[in-house]
């Protein structure tokens, strides 16, 4: 396939602003090796690239995005506030490192990276996004591993709703209620781990079987499966042609039996990581 059939779909955020529905991840991506493998996803057509001061690789994926040759005003970047830079003061300094790092002026979306409770700074780290907003550094913002109670929180101290929350998510871990309360509150549901490695996800029959029905790889039955519901999925891939096949889903249609079969696969909310008690920071 050349780089030009590659036609990603988007939906949109809650301000009507288009976004597109597969993105790429770049956890542990680092160096030259991270630069590359983001250029040639870039170059491959991915217009939203995943990362995280966490990551400790938002120069390579900087480095990435303007070695494509693409325009960088037309790649989406996301990049989240660590643990450790919450709060009012911290968290600007956080994400004013993260620009640095990344060479832009602005990130596309800024999140929360993990709401971290026993540290008590989710409410002022929000505060901060939403001023970063307000004053154009971010075009938009949001959370990841919120769950329900920790986003409704936020908006009813804050009055402000955020665009995305960024989840652990893959047909092995379906989170209906997260995905529910998301989708009445306008936020893009966005799925991290969307081929679902941890849960040896690959290995499941089920998903054998739907993909082979349709003569593609389990990983792009998964990925079809999520962003026919409209959540936004980020793979990560190293290798060029998989970065191709998991953006190329536009020929599978799912039908009602294949739901019914990737619906047994649901392991339940129980076992996602839960951010009532797993903190990064
Ligand atoms: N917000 C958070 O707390 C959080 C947590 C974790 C991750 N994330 C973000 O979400 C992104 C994606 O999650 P993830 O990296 O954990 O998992 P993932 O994207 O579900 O899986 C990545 C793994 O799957 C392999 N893979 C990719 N495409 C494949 C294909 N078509 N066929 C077979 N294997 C394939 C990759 O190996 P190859 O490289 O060899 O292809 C890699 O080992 C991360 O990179 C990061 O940006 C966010």
């Amino acid at each position: 396939m050349s780089a030009s059939a590659l036609s990603i779909p988007s939906t949109a955020l809650a301000d009507g602003s288009s976004f597109p529905l597969i993105g790429f991840g770049t956890s542990s991506m680092k160096g030259v090796e991270g630069a590359r493998a983001v250029e040639s996803a870039v170059r491959s057509g991915y217009r939203l690239i995943d990362t995280a001061a966490q990551y400790g690789n938002e120069a390579s994926v900087g480095d990435g995005v303007r070695g494509s040759g693409v325009d960088p005003d037309d790649v989406l970047i996301t990049t989240k506030i660590a643990g450790g830079d919450q709060g009012r003061r911290a968290a600007r300094e956080g994400y004013l490192g993260s620009l640095r790092r990344l060479g832009f002026e602005r990130a596309a979306l800024v999140l929360i990276h993990w709401p971290n409770p026993s540290r008590g700074l989710t409410l002022e780290t929000w505060r901060t996004l939403i001023d970063l907003k307000e004053e154009g550094l971010a075009l938009h913002i949001g959370v990841s591993n919120f769950r329900p109670e920790q986003l409704q929180e936020l908006i009813d101290a804050t009055g402000v709703t955020p665009e995305v929350n960024q989840i652990q998510l893959s047909p092995a871990l379906q989170r209906p209620e997260a995905v529910a309360f998301h989708r009445e509150h306008g936020i893009v549901t966005q799925a991290w781990g969307p081929l679902g490695g941890r849960e040896g996800l690959g290995e499941q029959f089920a998903l054998r079987k739907v993909a082979r029905k349709h003569g593609v790889a389990p990983s792009q039955v998964s990925l079809r499966w999520a962003i026919d519901q409209d959540i936004v999925v980020i793979p990560k891939s190293t290798n060029p042609q998989r970065q191709l096949d998991n953006a190329s889903l536009e020929a599978i249609t799912l039908d009602d039996e294949d739901r019914a079969l990737l619906a047994t696969l649901d392991l339940g909310e129980e076992s996602a990581w839960d951010s009532r008690e797993h903190e990064e920071w």
